[in-house]
């Protein structure tokens, strides 16, 4: 145990009841934590949507200290290494047809900039330089840059920081349990929410909007899943404004949804996706968008001495990722885990809406290996009642997460059934204590 905790101010977290009882994980194998006094916690969710072949892997934790032996760091400005060339073409090969062109970020959050500026500066080029509008979505997370938190839609990330970027605006969000709870998979209503688009159209016209941002699965608000035809829907109408549809995968990329990205599992290809976390399976920082190759050859003009996009970071494909990266790559291929949450998901779905009956549960929602549980909050105490069962669970020697009074689950994508039955009976009863 570390004797002082005093210096360490910890992000997303309740700082004070923390250092009053703190949470200490020294250790990670497969499926589980060992916290500093050796319990072993079952991870209930892939440490933070991340860890998607599980902890430990030897092969990706040899590929960096292989990696960090034979060359630690390469400028990324001007000057390469060919493991960057390598990972962007493996991952341009996972995703949907066109999207193969690769920009490396360190984050989500550095990934969701990097597609904004991306889409203003792609029609700029093109001359409509006029196009520099952003339409984000009610309850949207895209990270906490200011590009993310002003496209973003959750009020206690934004509200503390002022006016953000302006010319945004924000289409509604999809949740609608009145009609959609207990919904299993996609649920049947809500389509027409995607007309709110043509309602901004309409207000600011077509020719000022440069993009439209969404997560495909919103999940930091507490897992919204796509009303079935919606995301359809946004696809249409962004065709036919020549508005460009960016998805953020950055927790539904890689397997969490049953195909490789959830553009996949909804059968809606966007113009630019922004990716992190499971790149390199939690090991190593790293995020990436994927262009369509025509947004990226627009860029491609000029004379050719000269940069054609002024944007990067230090550490974009740093050589750690990138080996990270690939070794995680394939480890996902040999083992076929960017198809297993949809293996998985009849049971895990199963065993969620098994607890639709307990007390406090007013919605269950669920898509290939994400989870969502909503309570009905304490009178007065918003979100103390997911807290409680987040701080029972962990007691119980299960890692979920919460936010506001939902109960957010994403496993491992390695998870087997006996996890899953130890991770609903647990949160079983937990809600039960927790009502
Ligand atoms: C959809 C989405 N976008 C962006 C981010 C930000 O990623 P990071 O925390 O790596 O900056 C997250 C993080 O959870 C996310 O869920």
């Amino acid at each position: 145990m570390p004797t002082d905790l005093d210096a360490y101010w910890m992000p997303f977290t309740a700082n004070r009841q923390f250092k009053e009882a703190p949470r200490l994980f020294t250790k990670a194998k497969g499926m589980h934590f060992w916290t500093d006094d050796g319990r072993q916690v079952l991870d209930g969710i892939a440490g933070l949507w991340c860890v998607n072949a599980g902890h430990g892997r030897t092969r990706i934790t040899e590929a960096i200290q292989r990696q960090a032996a034979e060359m630690d760091f390469c400028p990324p400005f001007q000057m390469a290494h060919p493991k960057a060339f390598a990972l962007a073409e493996k991952v341009a090969a996972l995703a949907p047809e066109g999207l193969n062109r690769v920009f490396f970020t360190n984050s989500g959050s550095e990934s969701v900039e990097t597609a904004l500026k991306m889409a203003i500066a792609y029609h700029r080029v093109r001359g409509e330089g006029q196009r520099t509008r952003l339409i984000g979505r009610e309850r949207g997370y895209h990270g906490v840059n200011f590009g993310g938190i002003s496209v973003g839609g959750i009020v206690a990330n934004r509200k503390m920081f002022g006016t953000m970027l302006g010319g945004v605006d924000h289409i509604r969000h999809t949740h609608d349990p009145a009609r959609n709870a207990f919904s299993v998979g996609q649920p049947s209503h809500g389509a027409e929410f995607a007309d709110d688009l043509e309602k901004l159209i309409a207000l600011h016209d077509a020719s000022t909007i440069a993009a439209v941002i969404v997560e495909p699965v919103a999940g930091s608000t507490g897992v919204l899943i796509p009303p079935q035809g919606y995301l359809q829907r946004l696809r249409e109408i962004c065709d036919r404004h020549g508005i460009l549809l960016i998805f953020d995968e950055v927790i539904t990329g890689f397997g969490r949804t049953g195909q490789p990205f959830a553009a996949q599992t909804f059968g809606v290809t966007p113009d630019l996706m922004t990716l992190a976390k499971g790149l390199t399976n939690g090991a190593v920082p790293m995020g990436a968008v994927l262009a369509r190759q025509s947004i990226h050859d627009t860029f491609m003009t000029g004379p050719e001495h000269l940069i054609e996009f002024f944007h990067g970071y230090t550490y974009s494909a740093h050589p750690l990722a990138c080996a990270a990266g690939l070794a995680t790559l394939e480890t996902y291929a040999d083992e076929g885990l960017l198809t297993r949450a949809g293996e998985m998901a009849g049971y895990f779905a199963e065993g969620l809406h098994s607890l639709r009956s307990l007390p406090g549960v007013i919605d269950v929602r669920n898509v290939g290996l994400i989870g969502g549980i909503e309570l009905t909050p304490v009178p007065g105490q918003p979100t103390k009642r997911a807290f409680d069962v987040f701080l029972d669970c962990y007691d119980k020697s299960v890692l979920v997460r919460t936010t506001g009074d939902i109960i957010a689950l994403s496993p491992p994508l390695i998870i087997e059934r006996s996890h899953i039955d130890q991770l609903i009976e647990t949160l079983s009863g937990a809600i039960r204590r927790a009502a």
